[in-house]
C-alpha cells in the first residue's frame, strides 16, 4: 500500500452548481474540506514531490475550495495553491533532478496535489529554488502575490499614475513599494482609515479611504491631477464601477479579483462607446503561459531579492497548525492586515 500523509482534502469535485462569488472569507471550511489521511503522491515525468513546511492561504484558495475558481476541484485531493518546503523526490527529468534536496517556494499546477498537506506535488518548473536568506514566511507566499505584483506593474508605464483598489491587501503592499521604485504613481483605495499611513510610507503616492465622507470629491480631485488610465481592481463591485466612471477617456478597468460578493455592474455603457473606456480581466496564470522562460527567471530572482533585502515583507495575522485549520480559519481570516499561513506538523 502507498504511504499516507495528513492533508486537508477537498470534499467536492468540479465547480459549484451555481455561479457566485465568495470574497476573501469562508464561513464553514468543514463543508468543503476534511482533515484526514491521503495517499502520498508519486512524482511522474517533470514533477517533484515537496515535503511542505508552510503553506499560504490566499483569496484564490477560498474561491477554489468553494468551487468558484478558473480551475476545477478534484474530490479527495488536498487543497492549497502555494507553499514552501524541500524537494524529496523527483520524477524523470533534468529540472527535477536538479531540485532534489533543495528548498523551494512552489505553486501547485493542476496536475499536482495541494499544499495544505504534509507533501505536495507539482511541476518542477513551478518550484523555485530558494536563495539564501529568504525566510520561510516569505517563501510560503513567493509566487501568487509577488509574481502578480511584478507582472501587473508591466501594465503601467514609468511616470504614469494608476488606481489600485483593496490596497491594504498583501498584493497592495507589495505594489506600493514596487511602484515607487519604478517611478509609477499609485493611487491606493482602501475601505477603512487604519492602513492609510502604512501604505503611504510603503510608497503609495495617494491613499484614499472610501469610508471618508469626502471620498468622491477626493477621487475626482486626485484623478484630475494625476490622470490615471489604468485601474487595477480586485473588488469589482458597484464602488469599482463608480471609480471607473470617474476616470477620464481611455480608462482601462483591469479586473483581477472579485472581493465584493454582490454582482458587478457597468454604470454608463456610453463610456465604452464614446470615451473608449474598456473593461478587461487579468490572471497571472495567463501571464505565466505567455511570458518567456528567461523573463520569468528574472522576475523570480527579483522577487526573492526584494524579500531578502527587506524591501518586501510578509505580514502575518495567524499561523495555524494543519490540524486546526478547519476550526480556526474563519476567525483567522477575519483579522485585518496580515496573511494566514498553515504550519505542517513538522514545519
Ligand atoms: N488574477 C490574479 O492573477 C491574481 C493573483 C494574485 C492575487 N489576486 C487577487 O488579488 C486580491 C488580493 O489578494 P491578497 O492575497 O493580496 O489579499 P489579502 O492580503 O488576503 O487581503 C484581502 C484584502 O481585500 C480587501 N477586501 C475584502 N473584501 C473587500 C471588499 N468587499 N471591498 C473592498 N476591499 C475588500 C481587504 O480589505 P481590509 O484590509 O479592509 O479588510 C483586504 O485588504 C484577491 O482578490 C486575489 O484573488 C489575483
Amino acid at each position: 500500500m502507498a504511504p499516507e500523509m495528513l492533508g486537508l482534502r477537498l470534499r467536492q469535485g468540479g465547480n459549484a452548481d451555481k455561479a457566485g462569488f465568495v470574497g476573501d472569507q469562508i464561513e464553514r471550511p468543514g463543508d468543503y474540506l476534511e482533515l484526514g489521511p491521503v495517499p502520498r503522491p508519486v512524482p511522474g515525468p517533470g514533477q517533484v514531490l515537496i515535503k511542505v513546511r508552510r503553506a499560504a492561504v490566499n483569496p484564490s484558495d477560498m474561491a477554489f475550495i468553494q468551487g468558484f475558481y478558473g480551475q476545477k476541484r478534484v474530490q479527495g485531493r488536498p487543497a492549497g495553491f502555494e507553499g514552501v518546503g524541500r524537494v524529496v523526490e523527483a520524477g524523470p527529468g533534468l529540472m527535477g533532478r536538479y531540485l532534489r534536496g533543495r528548498d523551494v517556494g512552489f505553486y501547485v499546477t493542476p496536475d499536482g496535489s495541494g499544499a495544505w498537506a504534509e507533501y505536495a506535488l507539482t511541476q518542477a518548473a513551478s518550484a523555485l529554488p530558494l536563495k539564501k536568506g529568504v525566510a520561510d514566511r516569505d517563501a510560503a507566499g513567493l509566487i501568487v502575490n509577488p509574481v502578480t505584483a511584478a507582472a501587473m506593474m508591466e501594465l503601467v508605464k514609468p511616470g504614469d499614475a494608476f488606481v489600485f483598489s483593496a490596497a491594504a491587501s498583501q498584493l497592495g503592499k507589495l505594489i506600493a513599494s514596487l511602484a515607487r521604485d519604478q517611478g509609477k504613481k499609485m493611487i491606493a483605495l482602501v475601505r477603512r482609515p487604519e492602513p492609510v499611513a502604512a501604505l503611504k510610507s510603503l510608497g503609495a503616492t495617494h491613499v484614499l479611504d472610501e469610508s471618508h465622507p469626502d471620498f468622491a470629491d477626493q477621487l475626482a480631485t486626485t484623478f484630475a491631477k494625476e490622470t490615471p488610465v489604468i485601474f487595477l481592481d480586485a473588488v469589482a463591485g458597484s464602488a469599482s464601477a463608480r471609480v471607473h466612471q470617474t476616470m477620464g477617456n481611455n480608462a482601462r478597468w483591469v479586473i483581477y479579483g472579485k472581493l465584493d460578493v454582490s454582482p458587478a455592474e457597468i454604470l454608463d455603457p456610453s463610456d465604452m462607446i464614446f470615451r473608449n473606456k474598456t473593461v478587461e480581466g487579468y490572471w497571472t496564470t495567463d501571464w505565466a503561459r505567455k511570458t518567456s522562460f528567461l523573463r520569468k527567471l528574472r522576475v523570480f530572482g527579483e522577487v526573492q531579492n526584494r524579500f531578502r533585502d527587506g524591501r518586501w515583507t510578509t505580514d502575518l495575522s495567524a499561523e495555524l497548525p494543519l490540524q486546526q485549520v478547519i476550526e480556526r480559519l474563519p476567525q483567522a481570516l477575519a483579522q485585518p492586515d496580515g496573511k494566514v499561513q498553515i504550519i505542517m506538523p513538522e514545519g
